[in-house]
């Protein structure tokens, strides 16, 4: 057996086409409101027809649910909502039977407050599960006890909570529920490896694993020097984000893991990772990780926190994205696989961010063309192959079902926003937008559930924005998405995306997103309008073929292709002459 441990095995994920799926709102099997794995081995089939052949599953372990299932109590059980640990076996083992692998969703940098390791901790100061978490004495201050330094969580709230009855408050860098667990303790690695290793026994083809750039705190847990927020306490993410020790702890995870398995480890790293670093830690060589998910081609719109701005100032900023993704093309090309997505269950719906909801036909066959082309592996998030899009509730309450939804209303409301103003904010940036109910058909719920669902159905699916309407229209967004995947599927056509060169074509244009991919055998170009106006782009190349398009024909006069509002298309390049 091949034992050079950090090495890749064979890199599978670069022939593959991922997909999304956020288990609450896929489908329902027992209509009890709540999506579930027997809903989701239901539509294998659906999946293998679209092209998909890697699965991003939501975590699904046992939770309190105060974040979803991010907030795990028992990582060796299946939350019963969601089913059982046979289910989760089935589907594995059906998703193989026809070609799919499933990376499972294991959130490893904090557990529940109800996890029997935090609740030892609490019980007993001497345990050794009390090590497996971040407890500090809190500050005497002015005659008040107050927590250890001044670090704010994520959740704009202080990252420590005190312990009732002790002078100490433990970490949490997220919600109150998620305490942190404290990965310089061996004890705590080990478990977390003897985890993942369970799952891949079952079955699992590997994991993403959340929250992957907060694995290493600042030991030394002096207060930041940032200035802080009015309340005393500072987000300051170098205190706990992409540490030099995520890479030491991520490596001893991966070698366990690497002795018996070929796992796909996709991070998720936020806290502004540098595409440098990423590309050390997925590093093709010696990387302990396959891939990294990175956020900086999300919001480019200027739509995060943007509670004070009109819509007319939401608008894609088309150079900042590209300049982003050639950031970190050219830091990671031929030195370490990527993962490409346009957004995921933590952003609103990139129809409604850079597509159009006016051109929802065209704008979601044009990101579509855009990314699935670009260098990486491409994750598809579930809906988008319809044109799902962002939500219209009434009120701050209907996007409750997110804990970070509801202390981010909490501070507007203490800051004086109307709710008015705040509901018009989150239909446009909360993240439960992209938490509605699948829709498959014109039926109850859109065939999500008979009974209801966590967040309410997008009343658009009564409007064509179903799987079943959509299946029967040969120009539909399902339709091109299908034909697109296969395409990008093609063995000459991944070559060239993965292995050849990629240059961004006339890269200050504010409206075009254009590049080229010269492979070993066949160059191609894509051209894409990010705009709802006609635009004029200059083309001096020889057309071969015209592999993908979202227009009945692709217009091109003296050199100059004369571009609909969202056209978008693929081009071979004959170089024959
Ligand atoms: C990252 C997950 O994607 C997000 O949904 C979650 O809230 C945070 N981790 C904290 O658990």
């Amino acid at each position: 057996m091949y034992h050079n441990l950090c090495m890749k095995h064979n890199r599978w994920w670069r022939d593959c086409v991922g997909y999304v799926i956020y288990p609450q709102a896929y489908l329902d099997s027992n209509d009890d409101g709540i999506g579930d794995l027997r809903g989701i081995e239901s539509k294998l089939d659906y999946l293998r027809d679209l092209g998909i052949n890697l699965i991003w599953l939501g975590p699904i372990f046992k939770s309190p649910m105060e974040d979803n299932g991010y907030d795990v109590s028992d990582y060796l059980s299946i939350a019963p909502e969601y089913g059982t640990m046979d289910d989760l076996k089935h589907l594995i083992d059906r998703a193989h039977e026809l070609g799919i692998k499933i990376i499972l969703d294991l959130p490893l940098a904090a557990t529940s407050d109800e996890h029997p390791w935090f609740q030892m901790a609490i019980k007993d100061p001497d345990s050794a599960e009390r090590g497996y978490y971040f407890f500090r004495k809190g500050k005497l201050k002015d005659g008040e006890l107050v927590p250890p330094n001044n670090w704010a969580s994520f959740n704009s709230i202080p990252a420590w909570t005190k312990v009732p009855d002790s002078d100490e408050y433990y970490l949490h860098i997220f919600a109150e529920k998620q305490p942190d667990l404290n990965w310089s303790n061996p004890a705590v690695r080990k478990s977390m490896a003897d985890v993942a290793l369970f799952y891949l026994n079952l079955g699992a083809d590997g994991f993403r694993i959340d929250a992957m750039a907060h694995l290493s705190k600042d030991m030394s847990f002096s207060d930041s020097n940032l200035p802080d927020h009015g309340n005393g306490f500072v987000l300051d993410t170098d205190k706990f984000s992409n540490r030099p020790e995520v890479g030491e702890y991520l490596k001893e995870f991966s070698d366990a893991l690497n002795v018996d398995h070929d796992p796909c480890l996709i991070g998720e790293a936020g806290g502004g990772i540098t595409p440098e670093n990423a590309a050390r830690l997925a590093s093709i060589e010696n990387g302990p990780v396959s891939m990294i998910f990175n956020f900086d081609t999300v919001w480019n719109n200027g739509a995060f926190g943007s509670i004070d701005k009109k819509d007319e100032e939401i608008k894609t900023d088309l150079v900042l994205l590209k300049s982003n993704f050639q950031r970190w093309y050219e830091k990671c090309h031929g030195v370490a696989d990527m993962p490409l997505y346009w957004c995921d269950h933590d952003h609103p719906r990139v129809l409604s961010q850079y597509g159009s909801e006016k051109y929802r036909n065209e704008s979601a066959k044009c990101l579509l063309t855009t990314l699935l082309f670009l260098y990486g592996t491409p994750f598809i998030y579930y809906g988008d192959e319809i044109g799902m899009s962002n939500v219209t509730y009434d009120k701050p309450e209907d996007f409750f079902s997110d804990s970070a939804t509801r202390t981010d209303v909490a501070y507007l409301r203490s800051k004086g926003y109307g709710d008015e103003q705040i509901t018009h904010y989150l239909n446009r940036c909360s993240r439960v937008n992209s938490r509605t109910p699948m829709q498959w058909d014109r039926g109850e719920n859109a065939g999500f559930s008979k009974k209801g669902s966590v967040n309410k159905v997008n009343g658009n699916y009564l409007q064509g924005i179903n799987i079943y309407d959509q299946m029967r229209d040969p120009w539909s967004i399902l339709n091109f998405y299908q034909y697109a995947i296969w395409k990008r599927r093609d063995a000459l056509l991944n070559d060239a995306v993965i292995n050849g060169t990629l240059e961004f074509l006339d890269f200050y244009n504010p409206d075009v997103f254009a590049y080229r991919h010269v492979g070993a055998s066949c160059e191609l170009i894509v051209v894409s309008n990010f705009t709802e106006k006609e635009v004029d782009f200059p083309f001096y190349h020889a057309i071969g073929e015209v592999i993908l398009q979202n227009y009945d024909n692709v217009y091109l006069r003296d050199h100059t292709f004369h571009l609909r509002p969202f056209e978008s298309f693929l081009l071979r390049i004959r170089n024959d002459e």
